[in-house]
């Protein structure tokens, strides 16, 4: 059994974005299923595959991120292998291509799990991992969305999360390989205007990001505040492993502690340890495609 999921973001994606977001998952599903039919590992896939939404400005992770209040985008991600129980993380970091592979470079070739702002910049210099300008992240769109956040008297996340009206545009794979080992990782810019230095749920493990290969492997998307309260993604692994390994009741029900417990919003993908895939969302919408070798073509949906 090899198994790939992977996620663009939950809210309330607009009619005109949704064949953008439908295309960039399948994309991203197509050359990380690639990975795995050809015996790469499940890390191997998670990275190739997030590397894919990264590099599609459709997304909020690496180009077309959004811009924080001082004008800069900051970058978060995170990585797991459930085989080892090592993970690695970069949270603020400017100047990043692809901030995924950087935070499997610090999984790999660090002793640490987080590096953070300049020196996570510092690591990727010295490890080869891509580093670029800003201007190289920054897209039009986002920068019209700056201008006008900037025009505006008072403008506040938590609000705009609350009408789900704020594109959580996180994206993140969760993978299984021949061998039966599970990994999973979410990349974001995080959310729009947020304040310099600020760090969401997708870096940090056990939030945006957790696997275990006896359990299952998670990776969430929403907003990053609440996710972090009810420690999103090791609480839908929790409850996996109490439910008897069912990985969709177990995405349910971790939403219903997200909305009871935090008033949050935003979406899972869950695998488990035979590469059973479960989805949920509390948004209108959640960009999302999946594949097991028990199906014959994927399945992409919004
Ligand atoms: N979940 C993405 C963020 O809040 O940063």
């Amino acid at each position: 059994m090899i198994s790939l999921v992977v996620h663009g973001g939950a809210w309330d994606i607009p009619d005109e974005l949704v064949d953008a977001h439908k295309a960039g998952v399948h994309q991203a599903l197509k050359i990380g299923w690639s990975v795995l039919t050809k015996g790469g590992t499940a890390v191997d896939a998670v990275e190739k595959a997030i590397m894919v939404l990264e590099d599609n400005e459709t997304f909020d992770a690496g180009t077309g991120s959004f811009i924080n209040m001082a004008g800069e985008v900051e970058l978060d991600a995170s990585i797991m292998n459930g085989r080892t129980f090592r993970a690695g993380a970069i949270a603020a970091v400017q100047n990043v291509k692809n901030p995924i592979t950087l935070a499997r470079k610090i999984m790999e070739e660090s002793e640490h799990i987080l590096l953070v702002g300049m020196g996570a910049t510092r690591f990727a210099r010295e490890h080869g991992v891509k580093t670029c300008s800003q201007d190289d992240l920054i897209t039009n769109r986002e920068l019209e969305r700056w201008r006008e956040i900037q025009s505006r008297k008072s403008f506040s996340t938590k609000d705009a999360f609350r009408r789900k009206k704020v594109p959580i545009d996180t994206v993140g794979a969760v993978a299984m390989d021949y061998q039966g080992n599970i990994a999973s990782g979410t990349s974001t810019g995080g959310t729009p205007n947020k304040y310099p230095g600020r760090v969401g749920d997708s870096p940090l493990i056990g939030c945006g990001t957790y696997s275990d290969n006896e359990i299952g492997g998670v990776s969430t998307t929403g907003w990053g505040e609440a996710m972090i309260k009810v420690v999103m993604a090791k609480t839908v692994i929790d409850l996996m492993d109490r439910n008897g390994g069912d990985p969709e009741k177990a995405a349910q029900d971790g939403l219903k502690v997200l909305i009871r417990k935090a008033e949050g919003y935003g979406g899972v993908i869950a695998l488990n340890n035979e590469g059973k895939i479960g989805i949920a969302h509390n948004t209108p919408r959640m960009a999302r495609a999946w594949m097991t070798s028990e199906m014959r073509t994927p399945l992409v949906a919004i």
